[in-house]
This record gives C-alpha cells, structure tokens and sequence, in this order.
C-alpha cells in the first residue's frame, strides 16, 4: 500500500500574522511517495532536490509520522521518499511541506485516525526540529488549504479561512539562505502598546476582508511594523521591491515567513504577471540569481 502526494508551499505571517497567519500555494511544492513496510520502522528511504538528513530522527517527516504513531499506538512502519522541489531556507515552508505531506500520508493509509486539523500538531514536531520553535503558521495552511489562522496555540485551535478567487501570489525568492532560526534571533521580544494596536487592527482587517472578498481592505491591511523593520535588513534591496510591487498595483507586499523569499499578493492573473515581469527585471539588472513563482492560493 502506497500513496503518492503533492505537499504544497506556504506563505506565513502574510505581514501583520506573525506565527497565526499563512496560507497554501496551489503549484509549488513537493512531491512525496509513501510505502507501508512491514519493518515496524520509520524510513526516510530517498530525498532527491536537496542534501537533508535521511536519519528518521533527524529529518522533519521522519519526527513528526513518529509523533502522529505514538499517538495512534501503531507499530506500523513506512518508507518515505521524498522529492524536494521546494529550497530548504527559502521561506516558503520547505520543512511544513515534508511534515505536513507525511502525516497527511501516513494517516490516509492508516485509514484516518485523525482529522487534518488533528494533524497539525503532529507535523508541528517536525518544525520543531527544524526551527527549534514549534510553529503551525506553515503547516496548518498546507494540511488544510487556502488560508489558516492559528487562534491560540496552548490550547492549539485552528481556522480555516476563506480564500478570495482573485488573489495571486507572486513569491521572489533571492538565492541566499536564511534559517528560521537566526531570522527569529533578530526580532525584539518586546512590543509597544502603540504598535500592538496597529498590528492587531490590521489582522482583524485582513480576516475580514477574506471574508467579504474586499481585495482593496486586504491590500491596505498588509502591513507589518513589528518584525519586518528587523528582518527586510536580511533581504537584498528589500524597500525598492517592495515600492516596485505597490507602484505596479500589487495589493500588498512583505517577507514570505522568515525570509529570504518575498511575497506580492496580487488580483488577477494580469497583475501578478506584470508584478512578477517588474520585479525579475529588478533582480536581474542587479545580477542578483533569484527564483520566481507566481501561483493561485488554494
Ligand atoms: N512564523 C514563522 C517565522 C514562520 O516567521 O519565524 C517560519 O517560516
């Protein structure tokens, strides 16, 4: 018994949600092949794309179908291959993919113990091992789809948001790595009443607006004054891509998790590709290598 899956990128924070916000890319991702075996052992048995740790409890699959075993009490074994399309530290939640896509797996050919929303908090184990913090922003999004926000973690309660038709994702990704770890080393641990409120009105809004499909109030609520003054210093040349994407009539414009990869969300497919025309140029004329995806949220 086997299972081939798609697990999908994700975008998290979306500006103004740090750690609650992220929402699911429709064409980037990986592609994972998932075996039982009769071997009552995890195997990480190929990775192909990229050098990561076939070890099961070293590798962020291998941690979290572990974590979803010992709940299920299963002795079960699995092999997992994994073909990693997504770049390791690139931003767009290369780990939640793997950990995500391997409990999904694991649990369909177990014959669903679980609901995806009980998934989370096992894929969230392999987060841990990545990032050294056990963040849902991005795993939440790729096991549910479309748009999730993270109500609280202890006790964990998830949402699924709804996702306007329109919107387009344009994701920049400079080819310099930044690990999740020193990208949360930077950001202070202290924020002011004032910028609180500014930051807390803004993601009210957000939610709203994908609620209402109000691409305009989505646009204006895009902003974040607390985590992205210390992390964009990271991205190369981020305040002129930035002012290149809004100039270009994006909606919004901020760092995809924790960098380095940056996000325009755009309406429609003509804008996205406009945006995504202007800010390759950019790049290119500044002989900084990139990469480039433009993808619906789904
Ligand atoms: N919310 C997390 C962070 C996501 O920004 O550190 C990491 O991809």
């Amino acid at each position: 018994e086997e299972l081939r899956i798609f697990a999908p990128a994700t975008v998290a924070n979306l500006s103004c949600g740090f750690d609650v916000l992220g929402c699911c890319l429709e064409n980037v991702g990986d592609e994972m092949l998932i075996r039982k075996n009769d071997l009552r052992e995890i195997r990480i048995t190929k990775i192909t794309g990229q050098e990561l740790p076939l070890e099961s409890d070293r590798n962020v699959a291998g941690v979290a179908v572990q974590a979803l075993l010992k709940e299920a009490r299963s002795t079960q074994g699995f092999d997992i291959e994994i073909d990693k399309k997504i770049k390791a530290g690139s931003g767009i939640g290369s780990s939640a993919a793997s950990s995500a896509g391997a409990v999904y797996a694991v649990n369909k050919l177990l014959g669903e113990p679980f609901s995806k929303n009980e998934l989370i908090k096992f894929a969230m184990e392999g987060e841990r091992l990545a990032s050294g913090n056990a963040h849902a922003d991005n795993v939440a999004p790729a096991l549910l789809g479309g748009f999730s926000l993270v109500k609280s973690y202890e006790p964990l309660e998830v949402l699924k948001l709804p996702s306007p038709p329109e919107l387009r994702m344009v994701i920049l990704h400079p080819l310099i790595e930044i690990k999740t770890r020193d990208s949360r080393a930077v950001i202070r641990q202290n924020v002011s009443l004032q910028k609180a409120i500014f930051q807390w009105g803004n993601l009210a809004a957000l939610v709203s607006s994908l609620y209402t499909e109000d691409y305009a109030l989505l646009g204006r609520s895009l902003k974040d004054e607390i985590i992205e003054p210390f992390r964009s210093i990271l991205i190369p040349h981020f305040d002129k891509l930035k002012a290149i994407a809004l100039e270009n009539g994006a909606l919004g414009f901020g760092i995809s998790g924790s960098g380095p990869s940056v996000f325009a969300m755009c309406k429609g497919e003509e804008n996205a590709e406009n945006v995504r025309g202007k800010l390759e140029g950019f790049y290119a004329d500044k002989n900084i290598a990139f990469e480039l995806h433009l993808s619906k949220i789904n």
